[in-house]
């Protein structure tokens, strides 16, 4: 018999396409706090069959203790330092997708090492959006705990510029977590593997 293309395999096939032209690459996931980077993370990781890593429960883990008691006990340019080396190392680890703090991506040495070892995806999002989501959880995230937490998110302005390097950009949006993560799917095999995606819906007959 046979064998017929369903629309599950053809994913699936995108996936791999995906996996095999990274090789020893990782996907690194940048943006704004509340931007998602963590939870489309670890869905875009189990898609891909690849580990997910956490940059800021990483240095959490490396310093043993958790990131407002290091901006509290260090300063900040000492977190920056520590995130800068866990991510270098976590790079070096083999092909994973990896979720950066915010400010991360700001620091050029560390530009510079996920434009070698990755390939980078800004998820973007809205000042609004990011308002509500991080006033959930404010207390985990220092550069929110000042009297003005709106004058913090007027970081996206400064920030963004730099985000915009990164090697894609996908809106981050209240849209259900699939549908970014699948964004992020066909964004990445169209930069690997040359957008595919068209043929292989033209293959299955499928009007794209
Ligand atoms: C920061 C974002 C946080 C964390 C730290 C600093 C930033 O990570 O690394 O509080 O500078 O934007 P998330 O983006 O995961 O919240």
């Amino acid at each position: 018999m046979p064998e017929t293309t369903s629309p599950a395999n053809a994913s699936a096939t995108q996936e791999a396409e995906i996996a095999a032209a990274l090789g020893r690459r990782s996907v690194v996931l940048v943006g704004m706090m509340g931007a998602g980077k963590s939870t489309i993370g670890r869905r875009l990781s189990s898609r891909l069959g690849m580990p997910f890593l956490d940059a800021d429960a990483e240095i959490e883990a490396a310093a043993g203790m958790s990131i407002p008691d290091i901006f509290e006990s260090r300063g900040e340019p000492d977190f920056r330092d520590g995130e800068a080396r866990v991510i270098a190392r976590l790079l070096d680890s083999g092909p994973a997708v990896l979720a950066t703090g915010g400010g991360a991506f700001m620091r050029k040495e560390t530009r510079d090492r996920i434009r070698s070892k990755a390939v980078s995806i800004w998820l973007k999002v809205d000042a609004d959006i990011i308002m509500r989501r991080v006033n959930k959880r404010r207390a985990d995230r220092p550069l929110l705990q000042t009297a003005d937490p709106e004058a913090t998110v007027g970081l996206i302005s400064e920030r963004e510029p730099v985000y915009r390097q990164a090697d894609l950009t996908i809106a981050s949006r209240d849209v259900p977590h699939e549908k970014i993560v699948e964004e992020c799917i066909e964004a990445l095999h169209e930069l690997l593997c040359g957008g595919g995606a068209k043929e292989t819906n033209d293959r299955m007959g499928v009007t794209p």
